[in-house]
């Protein structure tokens, strides 16, 4: 009787492993075959300003929308993550020197990174938020290219994206933005400029770079990763929804709430809000109290 019930036991168990051996075969294959897809779009390119004010707005963007979290404080690129579970995340070195963009990378290569979420030959970038940055007006993808392009070179080549494990199923459910190319409206015109005046409509159009983690409706969520904080809602019926502007202000400069919660920069970029101007954090304080 023992002997039956642990062979049963025994045969179950071979089987349970060999259907999740199975499944995560399927989803690495899925996954590899839409990280391979090569995409075509119509090239398009832009008028790039030369003139210093632009330059300025494009480093002001850069330190705003968290280009440097990721491609180091000189866009010389790094790897994000390497570990056996996530795997290995490059961030491409985006200056000229060794190991970074082609010298003939142009407007046309960057509107295709920025706007579509694809590099050269069209292939699709991995963990590259484009589908944030397609959302910039015309005039600010302009400015942020007039400053990238001209950005010191750095020599710095490093390796290829190796998926791990995790990295694989989370993105096969979609509980990690792998491919933006999957996620942009690719015919969506671009706008010509955003306000740039104090108010919601300057709060919602930053908001977009709060949208990754705080989700679409600024509700929050479960943690983005496993092991992380789970992300709180950042609208009205939230903490926020109780501070005042100035309480608000100080979290976004300081890393600290009003509730006495520091904010660890690897959960939180706080450091990448606290370089946004207080113009702007008054607008985003506007835009987010206005969600009910
Ligand atoms: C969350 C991290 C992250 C942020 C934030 C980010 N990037 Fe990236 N970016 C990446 C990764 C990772 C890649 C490499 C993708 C690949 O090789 O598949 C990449 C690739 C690129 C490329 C394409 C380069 C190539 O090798 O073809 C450009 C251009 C680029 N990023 C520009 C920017 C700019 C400008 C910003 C800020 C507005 C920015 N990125 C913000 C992660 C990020
Ligand atoms: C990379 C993901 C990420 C991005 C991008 C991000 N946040 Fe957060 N944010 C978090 C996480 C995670 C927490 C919770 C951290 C903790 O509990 O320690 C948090 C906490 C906060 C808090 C504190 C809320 C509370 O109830 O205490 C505020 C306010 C906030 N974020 C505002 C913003 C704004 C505004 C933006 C966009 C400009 C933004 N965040 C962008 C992940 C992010």
């Amino acid at each position: 009787m023992i002997k039956k019930i642990f062979k049963w036991t025994g045969i179950t168990l071979a089987g349970v492993a060999f259907i999740a051996t199975c499944t995560y075969a399927y989803m690495s294959f899925s996954m590899k075959s839409r990280m391979s897809k090569p995409y075509v779009f119509e090239k398009e390119t832009l008028t790039i300003p030369k003139d210093s004010a632009s330059i300025a707005r494009g480093k002001h963007l850069v330190a705003i929308k968290g280009c440097q979290d990721c491609h180091g404080n000189n866009l010389e690129g790094r790897v994000m993550n390497e570990d056996g579970a996530i795997g290995r995340l490059v961030a491409s070195n985006l200056t000229k020197g060794k190991g970074g963009l082609p010298a003939n990378y142009d407007v046309s290569d960057w509107i295709a990174a920025l706007r579509h979420g694809v590099g050269r030959g069209g292939r699709p970038l991995l963990f590259m938020p484009s589908h944030e940055t397609t959302l910039l007006s015309q005039q600010d993808m302009a400015a942020l290219i007039a400053y990238c392009s001209r950005i010191p070179e750095v020599a710095n080549v490093l390796p290829a994206n190796d998926l791990g494990p995790v990295a694989v199923v989370m993105s096969y459910l979609g509980k990690m933005p792998l491919l933006s190319v999957e996620k942009i409206d690719h015919n969506r015109p671009m706008i010509a400029r955003a306000d740039s005046a104090e108010g919601v409509g300057q709060g919602k159009y930053l908001a977009v770079s709060c949208s990754g983690c705080h989700r679409e409706n600024f509700k929050g969520g479960e943690p983005l990763a496993p092991g992380f904080p789970p992300v709180p809602d950042i609208t009205s019926t939230g903490h926020v929804g109780k501070w005042s502007k100035e309480q608000f202000i100080a979290t976004l400069t300081t890393g600290k709430t009003p509730e006495g919660h520091v904010l660890r920069n690897e959960d939180m970029p706080w450091k990448m809000t606290a370089q946004y101007t207080q113009t702007e954090l008054s607008s985003l304080y506007q835009y987010l109290q206005s969600i009910r």
